[in-house]
């Protein structure tokens, strides 16, 4: 390993690396992120080394530990190259057909593909998978190809270019400029333009200035920016220390949630390395630049990703809010001027570094550039991480890459932009997903969660859910935003109880309201959403509940019982074999019956009977 001192150095390495390199080689990229992790894809490399071993095939194949590919749900993943075969839920029991098979045979393991639950097709290359075609992976590219441990595969893929080019031939200003040019909007949920945020840091009087990149991440169901951080953590340091030069800063922090050992591990061995490799540390690449940034652990609180709250914490008191202006960009870190980034929006930074703002620009819609990652979770067929062109449409993301709605029920709503997000019913199916879209559809982009909704779900059910989060997630120092919460969440929980009242509507539209204008965080100011957004769209459901004491779609179970209809029940017994407070009678082929009295609403019979004759009442 040698110190890269120019541009020149780090061609000459990316050179020999390449060089040592046989493009023919078989090298299976086998995914050992999180998702896959928690299925034993550990245990699946361990076996497959010691298979290729005992076949004598060790140096003719490479294995490269990968980040996250996406379809995590399909987990432990095996890629297969140059032939790009897609295995899917691999078992170390797989093994020995895969190293029989594919890799000395070169045939396909049929039972190992994906197969496609309507056309019962199997698809057998990743790039053909639906869940990937219609995607255009910038920011995630890497993400399932390189070793995220190994910082000259970064290098091998033009990872620190960028780097090299902004300091080598560009000055802070001119970097500024490009980032402005470029469109780039804040990943992190406002979406303030990433440029102009970095333009006033760089303008802020005062000789220390600091970069942080937000990889808090509280969002339930949302992984974008842990996959990002523990599958190309480089492409985040790289953004960092272009952001730093363009802005003075001299320290970063990268501030990740404890719950993320694996990204924090990757973090910091990417750190180490680009410290060796000359790429951080004093006087970078002989330009005189000094930068190096620390890990900074989070507690896992949700407020904590909030950036005045982020910084309190790191300055190592209680990460609770505080009202802003001052905004971090002239009192930010120990009342220092400070940048505060997305790592998904530092993620963006080498690319429009290397292929200039118009490229960018010439992405997405007009007021929303680039792409966005989404994690695309619910009752959709695929569900994972999905990277798209803003103005991708709702319907392209959830039936074109997401395949559509699961048992073939009916599409009912999406939840975009985490707890604090709107829900968006089937009337805006062909909505184009930008900021300004979303924002006008009562929900926001937020870092990206997106949960798909069918006819089983109940929307005020759902606006309890995610106000029940952020009432215990709410740091309770404003008043607007720890009242607000607790009284609605109080009127939600007894109208899905069959107490709700006359007013309940006018009185959790005027605190949604009051919130919205009073709270002095981004949590209090956007924790009405679910409700607003479900009282716009869903108001007959909420009249169900509160007026005919129902719930249309059968969740809430103070309002709706369950029983077997008599011409469609065959007593096939299943239901009465399975319900696990035996409340279910009736002798084979007889029609059965529920007992009211001994029936929880577990739901085991609704979803088990196949002739579907367990009917909600
Ligand atoms: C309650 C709350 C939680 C937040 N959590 C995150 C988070 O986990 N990650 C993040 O990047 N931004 C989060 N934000 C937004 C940050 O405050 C900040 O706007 C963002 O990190 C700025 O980066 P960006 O300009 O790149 O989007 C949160 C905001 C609020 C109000
Ligand atoms: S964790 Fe393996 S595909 Fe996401």
């Amino acid at each position: 390993m040698k110190q890269i001192k120019t541009i020149s150095d780090l061609e000459d390495l990316r050179k020999s690396i390449l060089k040592q390199r046989d493009p023919e080689k078989i090298t299976i990229r086998m995914c050992l992120s999180t998702g896959c992790r928690a299925k034993k894809s550990t245990k699946v490399i361990s076996a497959l080394e010691n298979e290729l071993t005992n076949q004598g095939l060790h140096e003719k194949v490479e294995i490269k530990r990968t980040g996250c590919h996406g379809f995590c749900e399909m987990g432990p993943i095996m890629v297969i190259e140059p032939a790009n075969i897609f295995y899917r839920q691999v078992t170390y029991e797989d093994i020995a057909d895969i190293v029989f098979e594919t890799i000395s045979k070169g045939n396909v393991v049929q039972r190992l593909l994906w197969k496609d639950s309507r056309t019962k097709e199997y698809t057998k290359t990743e790039r053909d998978l639906p869940l990937y075609k219609k995607q255009k992976k910038h920011v995630s590219y890497n993400s399932g190809k390189i070793d995220p441990t190994d910082i000259e595969d970064y290098i091998s893929v033009d990872g620190y270019s960028a780097l090299c080019k902004a300091l080598s031939t560009m000055k802070p200003a001119d970097i500024v400029d490009i980032v402005v040019a470029s469109g780039l909007r804040g990943r992190g949920g406002g979406g303030f333009p990433t440029g102009i945020k970095w333009r006033i840091c760089s303008a802020a009087p005062g000789n220390r200035k600091y970069i942080i990149a937000n990889g808090d991440e509280g969002d339930p169901g949302a992984f974008m920016d842990r996959s990002l951080m523990e599958g190309d953590p480089h492409r985040i340091i790289e953004g960092m220390i272009i952001a730093a030069f363009a802005i003075g800063a001299t320290h970063g922090f990268l501030y990740v949630r404890e719950e993320y050992p694996i990204a924090i591990e990757h973090l910091s061995l990417a750190i180490q390395k680009a410290e060796e490799y000359g790429l951080l540390g004093n006087n970078i690449l002989g330009t005189g630049f000094d930068f190096n940034t620390t890990i900074n652990k989070g507690a896992g609180a949700f407020v904590c990703g909030e950036e005045t709250a982020l910084m309190i914490s790191i300055e190592g008191k209680s990460g609770t809010p505080r009202s802003r202006p001052p905004y971090p960009a002239f009192e930010g870190l120990w009342g220092n001027p400070t940048i505060i980034n997305n790592v998904e929006t530092l993620g963006n930074i080498s690319q429009i570094i290397l292929k200039g703002a118009d490229w960018y620009s010439n992405i997405g819609t007009s007021t929303s550039k680039g792409t966005k990652i989404f994690s695309l979770v619910g009752k959709v067929r695929n569900t994972g991480l999905v990277e798209v062109e803003m103005g991708t449409t709702l319907r392209e993301i959830i039936f074109d890459i997401g395949g559509g709605i699961r048992k073939d029920r009916r599409f009912k709503a999406v939840q975009t932009g985490g707890p604090s997000g709107g829900c968006i019913p089937i009337s805006k199916i062909d909505m184009p997903v930008d900021y300004d879209s979303l924002r006008e559809a009562g929900a926001i982009m937020g870092s990206g969660g997106m949960i798909v909704m069918d006819e089983t779900s109940c929307m005020v059910d759902i606006a309890r859910y995610f106000l029940n989060f952020l009432l215990f997630e709410s740091c309770g120092k404003c008043i607007p935003c720890r009242e607000g919460l607790k009284q609605m969440h109080h009127i939600l929980t007894n109208i899905c109880e069959g107490k709700g009242e006359k007013g309940d509507i006018e009185t959790l539209t005027e605190i949604g309201h009051f919130m919205i204008s009073a709270s002095m965080c981004g949590l209090g100011a956007t924790a009405p959403n679910p409700v607003l957004s479900t009282l716009r769209y869903f108001h007959d459901e909420y009249i169900a509940h509160i007026y005919d004491k129902k719930c249309p779609a059968g969740v809430c179970k103070d309002l709706f019982e369950y029983i077997i209809d008599k011409e469609l029940c065959n007593g096939c017994t299943l239901c009465k074999v399975r319900c696990p407070e035996k409340a279910v009678s009736g002798e084979k082929k007889k029609r059965h019956r529920i007992d009211p009295e001994k029936c929880i609403k577990c739901g085991i019979c609704y979803n088990l009977c196949k002739r579907k004759a367990v009917l909600v009442i």
